[in-house]
């Protein structure tokens, strides 16, 4: 990376302009994607990017190279059956959550799911009962309880299928292999979105892989945490407890029927490295991390989340290469802590979110980008130390809540809630509609989404009633500079809510 300081400002109004120079600077991703601009050997992509010709195989009838492809790619996973995906693992979660439900059945869901999983409910006019994950002591969502699973299974014989998130967008990991055996019990099909858990299988540092806890359908999301071109992906499959030709019919439905060579190479380039040095470099990898977050202990006031401070039933395990570092007693806000690592430092993060910020970390990080981070984090420890350390009127307090109440951080108790949806996503969304100021929607039915970004989880989704809890949240969130976004109306004024 070169020494050229990356300027904020509108330099130039192209984007092919704008990301040459950003990759040209000393800015340092700890982002996605997981490649983190450090190439493995490949071609110019205009001299590979080709479409179905004689001898490339279709990706949608595979028969040739791409159906050796995918197997390769399922003896390295040891999975029974895997498909590339080349729209992300969004593709994955539609295709696997319509083949694994009835269209107008009911799916059981953890309610810290990505929107993929509620558009495909949409799409199926699915109705959604949530698992609502307790947060940690950190403020971040725990683990799902197999005990609300059985318990959601035992009272709803309706469910037609199990999806998790694990590890969630925080790398919090549930207890797959408990809650495989309860939903096998009631012969039902568990689907992972282990999108962020491409890693897992590759060191024993990380968390077990859902795969080997007997999950039936795991997707993975390549380019998220390992060196492969953004919106690769792979759905597998681990059991026959799922419709194979629904599953194909699915994925033909919502992929591209133009698959980019280009993403299909780099998914074989990424399996190839896996399996030739995956395990070397995985181990370096985490020789890298343990360091870091040896080191990250002396920090006085921030403070980086560790497993061992969190109960098992919160925290059944955690992926360590999301580094979440909180704000602790430092007195600053988590946008202010992510604005001096970007600007002071050139160390541009994953996510900043109410009260700590995220560092995504892949194999591909080098020593120079863990040594620039460490250092960040103690110099701005260090200058907290000296400054008066009285917190800022950022920590929210949540509407509703008594004036003199004691100021809580934006924890994820906080923020996410556990509604009983009035309607279907779909009924909701396809009924007459209103337009409503935020104000004034209280108690009204919403049409729409609202969620942080990222994560992309959401606070509402249609169907579900707009409490002045809820609103209060809302503005809250604003207020903190975090990203509210799903509204029609992009300046989050107005909502549009079922009509009375
Ligand atoms: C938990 C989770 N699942 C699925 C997805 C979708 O993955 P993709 O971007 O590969 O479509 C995301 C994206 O951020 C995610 O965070």
């Amino acid at each position: 990376m070169s020494e050229i300081k990356y300027s904020w400002q509108e330099d130039t109004a192209f984007l092919d302009q704008k990301l040459l120079r950003y990759s040209q600077s000393n800015c340092y991703p700890f982002h996605m994607p997981g490649h983190k601009r450090a190439p493995l050997e490949f071609p110019n992509p205009y001299s590979i990017d080709i479409t179905e010709i004689d001898g490339f195989d279709n990706l949608h009838y595979p028969q040739g190279i791409l159906k050796d492809a995918q197997n390769r790619a399922a003896e390295l996973y040891g999975a029974q059956e895997t498909f590339y995906l080349i729209n992300g693992s969004t593709a994955g979660i539609l295709s696997a959550i319509s083949a694994a439900v009835p269209r107008l059945g009911t799916i059981l869901m953890s309610r810290n799911s990505h929107r993929s999983a509620y558009h495909a409910a949409f799409l199926r006019e699915l109705e959604t009962v949530y698992l609502l994950p307790a947060a940690t002591k950190f403020g971040i969502s725990g683990s799902v309880s197999p005990a609300h699973v059985a318990q959601a299974l035992e009272d709803l014989p309706q469910i037609s299928a199990v999806f998790i998130t694990s590890p969630t967008y925080d790398g919090v990991v549930s207890d797959i292999r408990t809650i495989a055996e309860i939903v096998h019990a009631y012969n039902l099909p568990l689907i992972v979105d282990e999108a962020h858990g491409a890693h897992f299988s590759f060191s024993e540092t990380f968390p077990e892989s859902a795969l080997d806890c007997g999950a039936d359908l795991v997707i993975h999301s390549l380019h998220k945490t390992l060196p492969c071109l953004t919106q690769t992906a792979l759905l597998h499959v681990n059991s026959d407890r799922i419709d194979k030709t629904a599953l194909k019919r699915f994925l033909s439905i919502y992929q591209t029927s133009s698959p980019s060579y280009l993403l299909m190479a780099s998914i074989e380039q990424c399996m190839r490295f896996l399996n030739e040095e995956g395990n070397t470099q995985m181990s370096e990898f985490t020789l890298k991390l343990n360091n870091f977050y040896q080191q990250a202990k002396s920090l006085k006031h921030l403070k980086v989340f560790d497993k061992s401070s969190c109960l098992a039933e919160e925290c059944f395990d955690h992926d360590i290469s999301k580094i979440l570092i909180s704000i602790g007693d430092s007195g600053i806000s988590a946008k202010k802590l992510y604005q001096k690592l970007l600007h002071n430092y050139q160390l541009q993060m994953e996510m900043c979110s109410g009260h700590y910020v995220t560092a995504l970390t892949s194999l591909m990080d080098s020593s120079d980008g863990f040594r620039r981070l460490l250092q960040a984090l103690k110099e701005i420890d260090d200058s907290v130390s000296i400054t008066q350390r009285t917190p800022k009127t950022e920590a929210p307090t949540i509407h509703g809540s008594k004036p003199n109440a004691k100021k809580r951080l934006l924890t994820s108790d906080v923020i996410y809630q556990n509604p009983k949806p009035q309607m279907p996503i779909s009924l909701a969304i396809e009924q007459p509609s209103e337009t409503l100021t935020l104000k004034a929607s209280t108690g009204h039915i919403s049409q729409e989404y609202i969620f942080l970004y990222p994560p992309g989880i959401p606070l509402l989704a249609p169907g579900e009633i707009l409490t002045g809890k809820l609103l209060g949240i809302i503005e809250h969130c604003q207020r903190l500079g975090l990203s509210v976004e799903g509204l029609s109306d992009m300046d989050n004024q107005c909502i549009q809510v079922v009509k009375q």
